[in-house]
């Protein structure tokens, strides 16, 4: 075969900043933020759901794995119709999770060894069961009334509008007391917060305050495009691909999505957060075309620090695709900010069952090797897989079955070792482990040296010690055939990535005039340690990184 030769020339994308010696770096910007569903993480009283004490007694995993922030999925008082999503009180802990108490000793603990803490943050909606919801819907006149999104029905007594609800059938719901609808971008127990009202986003910033003052270091934004409605309320005009999307995608979102508000009302939410110091603001946003970039605001107007970028889970899983999403990615944020690569997540497929279980070791290197912020999803380190789930828990498949959108698979229990229940609870699981979960968890990986959570340990370390993967520029991204490529340099140090996305062996044409050595393999390189001639043989679904001299 005819080696595949990559051109120096093709780019120079450079994050700008300074070495992490330079206080003046942002702690996030070299950070493994590692995301925990504390419903599913490790329970401690024995009722089968995760919880406060249980997190706080597993932060070993985190300070071994070399984790630099938590991001705690929602732990607040909730009726759970969305799994904490529905909130009835922002600033309490549900007895499920726990209490403040719990909280403020997790909080201290994981400062304790260094690591910080990033909480979700749920601003577009209530529990129907908020105070502020009930007061709303309990009268017209009440002063509450305008807190939430209020219409009259149309002309033949339904819906105002043709809105759907993102879990299926109208986005408006009857009440029938007051003889109006209220809006839902999610379950009708979720009602949307009325952000056009000032006193709603002076109260949403003050839940931020007091969690700040708590002392978290930030917060994830949940469904951050999603805060604004057209105040018209416009008809959402049919999507053409309606025949291949599933029931909530008939009409195209304009006028519940990106509306211009969002960027100023989440701007409203940086300046709260500003004043308390390097906290950071990552934020669920729109991914579509060259949104991202949006959601990063400007010197004048900052926004998120972190719009979550979902690119490594959504590229096409082939090299030149690959290799497409990084250079436009990239391209767009680095104008603008910081990148930040997610692998995972409680609404995402698990990387095991998207690529496929022979791809885990080379995603890891590509996460850790990409030039950006790091966010993992527990279990993502062990490569779990999505657990069979009998009977659905999540509404959203409850709400739109047969489309492959159930979220129970990935918010299945961790997996800590081989006993009943992989080691997660002594009681009954509120979802049942994975199969397999006898092999794949964390007390066996961490013996093995050649397991997927010992890669990302090493990866890790690699990436904390090394300029070139923490600071250095990106350079020179290239497919060659199933194998994609890139640089990455700071000063004289130049490291090759090679990543090869097939099953088959591939050979590469490193640079002419340089020493090549094979500095960390995914799988082991023949040529470990030793000089690699003009071209590197890449196996099937191998990553190297490769110091050039
Ligand atoms: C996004 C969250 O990640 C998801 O789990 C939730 O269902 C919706 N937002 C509604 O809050
Ligand atoms: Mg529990």
């Amino acid at each position: 075969m005819k080696p595949a030769r990559f051109e120096l020339e093709q780019m120079h994308l450079s994050p700008q900043d300074a070495s992490p010696q330079d206080a003046s770096v942002p702690w996030w910007r070299h950070a493994l933020i590692y995301q925990i569903y504390p419903l599913s993480f490790q329970d401690s009283d024995g009722d089968g759901k995760g919880d406060l004490p249980g997190i706080a007694a597993r932060l070993d995993h985190l300070s071994w794995l070399g984790v630099d922030a938590v991001w705690l999925g929602p732990v607040h008082p909730s009726p759970m119709k969305d799994f904490g999503y529905d909130i009835e009180d922002f600033t309490g802990i549900d007895p499920v999770f726990g209490t403040l108490v719990d909280f403020e000793r997790l909080l201290a603990l994981l400062h304790a060894r260094g690591i910080r803490l990033i909480l979700d943050f749920v601003p577009n909606h209530t529990s129907d069961r908020h105070p502020w919801f009930q007061a709303s819907r309990a009268s017209r006149s009440d002063a509450r009334r305008d807190w939430y999104v209020w219409a009259d029905p149309a002309p033949d007594g339904g819906p105002p509008n043709n809105w759907l609800s993102r879990f299926g059938g109208s986005a408006w719901a009857w009440d029938e007391a007051t003889g109006q609808y209220y809006y839902h971008a999610f379950l009708k127990e979720q009602p949307d917060l009325n952000w056009r009202n000032p006193d709603v986003r002076a109260a949403m910033c003050e839940v931020m305050r007091t969690w700040l003052r708590r002392g978290v270091d930030g917060f994830r934004i949940d469904a951050a495009a999603v805060l604004a409605e057209d105040r018209y309320l416009r008809n959402d005009p049919p999507n053409p691909e309606a025949d291949k999307a599933p029931p909530p995608e008939r009409y195209k979102r304009v006028y519940t999505n990106y509306r211009p508000e969002v960027l100023d009302w989440l701007a409203e939410l940086r300046q709260a957060v500003e004043p308390f110091g390097d906290r950071v603001l990552l934020g669920e946003v729109d991914t579509s075309g060259d949104r991202i970039a949006d959601f990063y605001g400007s010197a004048e107007r900052p926004i998120l620090h972190l719009p979550l970028n979902y690119g490594l889970l959504d590229a096409p899983w082939e090299a030149d695709g690959v290799r497409r999403m990084l250079e436009d990615y990239l391209e767009l944020v680095l104008a603008q900010g910081w990148p930040n690569w997610v692998i995972g997540g409680h609404d995402k497929k698990r990387m095991h069952d998207l690529r496929g279980p022979e791809h885990l070791r080379v995603v890891a290197m590509m996460l850790l090797t990409l030039p950006g912020t790091s966010i993992l999803y527990a279990g993502e380190e062990i490569g779990m897989r999505g657990a069979h789930v009998e009977q659905p828990h999540d509404p959203f498949e409850l709400l739109v079955p047969g489309w492959g959108l159930d979220r129970d698979p990935q918010r299945s229990p961790m997996q800590w070792d081989a006993t009943a229940n992989a080691g997660f609870t002594r009681g009954q699981p509120w979802l049942p482990a994975a199969e397999g979960f006898e092999h794949c968890n964390v007390a066996a990986q961490r013996e093995d040296a050649g397991s997927l959570l010992t890669l990302y340990r090493e990866l890790i370390r690699l990436r904390r010690s090394d300029a070139a993967l923490r600071e250095g520029a990106f350079e020179h991204p290239f497919a060659a055939g199933t194998v994609l490529g890139y640089t990455r340099r700071h000063r004289n140090r130049c490291l090759l990535v090679l990543l090869n996305l097939g099953g088959t062996r591939q050979m590469v044409r490193r640079p002419d005039g340089c020493r090549a050595n094979v500095l960390l393999a995914t799988t082991q390189a023949p040529q470990h340690a030793a000089a690699l001639d003009g071209t590197v043989p890449c196996e099937a679904h191998q990553g190297l990184i490769i110091t050039l001299a």
